[in-house]
């Protein structure tokens, strides 16, 4: 069975109260949870992972090397700073997504720019708890 790795960085752990008309109203564990459903119909395994921590992130990543096929970051305002979790990404090797709750794109200038997102297979922004759906379901076909 296929493995796939969620990542959540730095204060998605707030969801569902941190500026809810931004990132909407759903928690990480309502995201969680849709996520594992989602799992089961598609055949697919995961786990879920999140830190406030550059450090843990990329550790979790390291030890992500011929445990996990796929992963799934949301690396937050990581995006837009970290070196480390781009070469941590692009030392292990595994095809990877990135998604944003919110569109990025749309909003404040510094925003825009993804350290991550080059050393990925693709990028969602904007679609809610559905990017990480839809992501989820793109791996489970590849
Ligand atoms: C975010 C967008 C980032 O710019 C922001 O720092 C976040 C959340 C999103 O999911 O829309 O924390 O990654």
């Amino acid at each position: 069975m296929k493995k796939i790795l969620i990542i959540n960085g730095p204060n998605l752990n707030l969801l569902g109260t941190r500026e809810p008309e931004i990132y909407g109203k759903l928690t990480l564990n309502d995201i969680e949870t849709q996520l594992k459903n989602k799992a089961e119909q598609l055949r697919v395994e995961i786990e879920c992972f999140q830190s406030n921590s550059e450090g843990e992130i990329v550790d979790k990543i390291s030890s992500a090397r011929n445990k996990f096929d796929a992963i799934i970051i949301n690396p937050a305002a990581y995006t837009h700073t970290s070196v480390a979790i781009r070469d941590a990404i692009s030392a292990v090797a595994i095809a990877s997504i990135e998604v944003h709750i919110s569109n990025v794109y749309s909003r404040e200038e510094f925003r825009h720019k993804s350290f991550i997102a080059p050393v990925c297979i693709g990028q969602i922004s904007g679609l809610g708890v559905n990017g990480y759906l839809l992501a989820l379901e793109y791996f489970s076909n590849i």
